[in-house]
């Protein structure tokens, strides 16, 4: 097992990557307390919430951490990965700068990270179709030549928000 053992629960450290405005902080607030906020401030810094799970009748819990998509907001960086055992690597289906950003953001995971980190590529913004400019071909075929696992989801409706996150949690589990 990767995680660490204190008072008898796992605890597993997940960080959230990917450019500004993807909706980072959204996926983690719908997760952790269901909510969305359609007017959210760029994040400056960093940020973490702790969330439970139960796997296998023992207790899992997630730390998960959220930082700046800019650079600028950004705190130090190597800080940020240390002891990371899960990555969500976000990009926002309506914006396909986001979606070449990916390769940028896991070279700067696979820099700092010290372990094997399970990752997830996650197309955010599901629920607007109509500006797609990414496609779902388009997500999964960079997934698999990466070696992650890939879903669209929302954090505005909640599509596959729950499920992303446990996936992670499993596999790391
Ligand atoms: P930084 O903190 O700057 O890195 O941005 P972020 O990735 O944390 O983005 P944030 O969660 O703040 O969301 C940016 C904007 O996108 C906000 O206006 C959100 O309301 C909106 N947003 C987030 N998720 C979704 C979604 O699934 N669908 C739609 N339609 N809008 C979303
Ligand atoms: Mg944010």
């Amino acid at each position: 097992h990767l995680g660490e053992q204190t008072n008898r629960a796992y605890l597993f450290k997940i960080v959230i990557i990917g450019d500004s405005a993807v909706g980072k902080s959204n996926l983690l607030s719908r997760y952790a307390r269901n909510e969305f906020n359609a007017h959210s401030k760029a994040t400056i810094g960093v940020e973490f919430q702790t969330q439970s799970m139960e796997i296998e009748g023992k207790e899992v819990r997630a730390q998960i951490w959220d930082t700046a998509g800019q650079e600028r907001f950004r705190a130090v960086t190597s800080a940020y990965y240390r002891g990371a055992v899960g990555a969500l690597v976000v990009y926002e289906i309506s914006r396909r700068t986001t979606f070449e950003s990916v390769g940028r953001w896991l070279d700067e995971l696979k820099t700092h990270s010290d372990t094997t980190v399970a990752r997830m590529l996650v197309g955010n913004k599901c629920d607007l179709e109509s500006m797609r400019a990414v496609s779902v071909e388009e997500g999964k075929a960079l997934s698999e030549t990466q070696g992650l696992f890939f879903m669209e989801r929302s954090a505005l409706d909640s599509t596959n928000v729950k499920t992303a996150f446990e996936m992670v949690i499993r596999d790391i589990y």
